[in-house]
């Protein structure tokens, strides 16, 4: 019986680590292709590419909603930076608020301006996972 329990969490700890890179995987796949979508459409003058981009994003970037779901996804040795990972997301969150808005009153060139926003939050979180 102990043996058949201990199988029984050691797959579904493998379980849920599996999920977890599933997701992981799928949503960042999702937050490149809404970039190149926001860049594709400031290229071919399209806001409704650009809108949709940062949708995109802004849905896969709810994977991270709180300090306690962005530390799911860090490394048990960089637990600590889990409220630093935490304000990277939220920031690419209110930087696509930003670009959103501009969009939205058609100041383009000040759309443009917020991408460099959005992929410094990418980055500052990718430095914490990767040890940038
Ligand atoms: C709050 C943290 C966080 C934010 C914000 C974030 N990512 Fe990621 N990203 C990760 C983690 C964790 C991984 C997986 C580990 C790795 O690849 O280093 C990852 C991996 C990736 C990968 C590689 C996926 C693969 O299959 O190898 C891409 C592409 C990516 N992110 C794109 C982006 C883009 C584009 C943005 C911003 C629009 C972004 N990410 C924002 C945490 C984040």
């Amino acid at each position: 019986m102990k043996k058949i329990l201990f199988g029984l969490a050691v797959l579904a700890a493998l379980g849920l680590q599996a999920t977890a890179s599933d997701k992981i995987k799928t949503n960042m796949d999702s937050m490149r292709n809404g970039l190149q979508s926001i860049q594709d459409g400031f290229s071919y003058n399209n806001k409704d590419q650009i809108l949709g981009g940062i949708a995109t994003i802004r849905k896969a970037n709810e994977m991270f909603h709180d300090t306690k779901s962005a530390a799911k996804y860090l490394p048990n040795d960089k637990q600590k930076f889990a409220k630093v990972s935490f304000l990277s997301s939220y920031s690419l969150k209110t930087n696509l608020d930003q670009m959103e808005e501009y969009v939205k009153i058609n100041k383009i060139v000040d759309a443009s301006d917020s991408i460099a926003g959005v992929v410094h939050s990418c980055t500052r979180c990718h430095a914490i996972v990767r040890g940038w």
